[in-house]
């Protein structure tokens, strides 16, 4: 299936150059947040040209694997890596689909930059996060980071979902989203016992 993504994939690629905040605010705050990735398995929920995957390897991941939806963008990606040789590897694959062997349980850190956004339905979104969960080992941990399009509140990066939790609330703004099996709206929701915390 054709992404919308395919289209853009050299404005991807330059983007970290030309937009000085996805260096500056976004990877800044990601690879605080991220600390040391030294000896991490790491897989890169919607890698696009593999951007975060080749800065995950020169900081020193031993494994890193980007996955994407769009052709273009892992086409890409292979080319770049057959060129500068990160030992990175490149899957097309779905992210809201369950992963093959191999790749299964494999992770210490899941990332996922500007993604879970794209999800087109709530199931997407749960499967999105099932798969991360899906990636990672016991003791993994999944980063995401969705900085708020207009940037009107200080973006909230990287909240952590630790292994054994169900994925977060799909959207923040209070009054949007369904309510769920109890009818409870997701400001409600926020009352519950927090999902997230810090990495063990
Ligand atoms: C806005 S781009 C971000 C790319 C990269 N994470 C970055 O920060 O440069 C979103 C990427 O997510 C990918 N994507 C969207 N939905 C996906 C899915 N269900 N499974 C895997 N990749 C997906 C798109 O193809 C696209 O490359």
């Amino acid at each position: 299936m054709d992404s919308q993504f395919d289209s853009i994939v050299a404005a991807y690629e330059q983007s970290m150059n030309r937009l000085p905040f996805r260096e500056h605010v976004e990877a800044y705050s990601l690879l605080k947040a991220i600390g040391s990735l030294t000896g991490l398995a790491v897989l890169d929920l919607g890698c696009g040209t593999g951007l975060y995957a080749r800065r995950f390897r020169a900081l020193g991941a031993k494994r890193v694997v980007g996955m994407d939806t769009s052709q273009s963008m892992i086409e890409y990606a292979r080319r770049k890596e057959e060129q500068e040789r990160h030992g990175i590897t490149y899957v097309h694959h779905n992210a809201t689909r369950s992963l093959d062997d191999g790749l299964a349980g494999a992770f210490d850190l899941v990332t996922s930059v500007y993604v879970l956004p794209y999800a087109t339905s709530e199931n997407d979104l749960a499967g999105m996060c099932a798969t991360a969960r899906q990636a990672l080992s016991p003791r993994g941990a999944v980063r995401r980071d969705d900085p708020q399009p207009r940037l009107r509140h200080p973006p909230r990066l990287v909240p952590q979902l630790r292994h054994d939790a169900h994925h977060g609330p799909a959207r923040r703004r209070r009054g949007h989203g369904p309510s769920d099996s109890a009818g409870r709206r997701p400001r409600d929701r926020r009352r519950r016992p927090p999902v997230v915390g810090p990495r063990p």
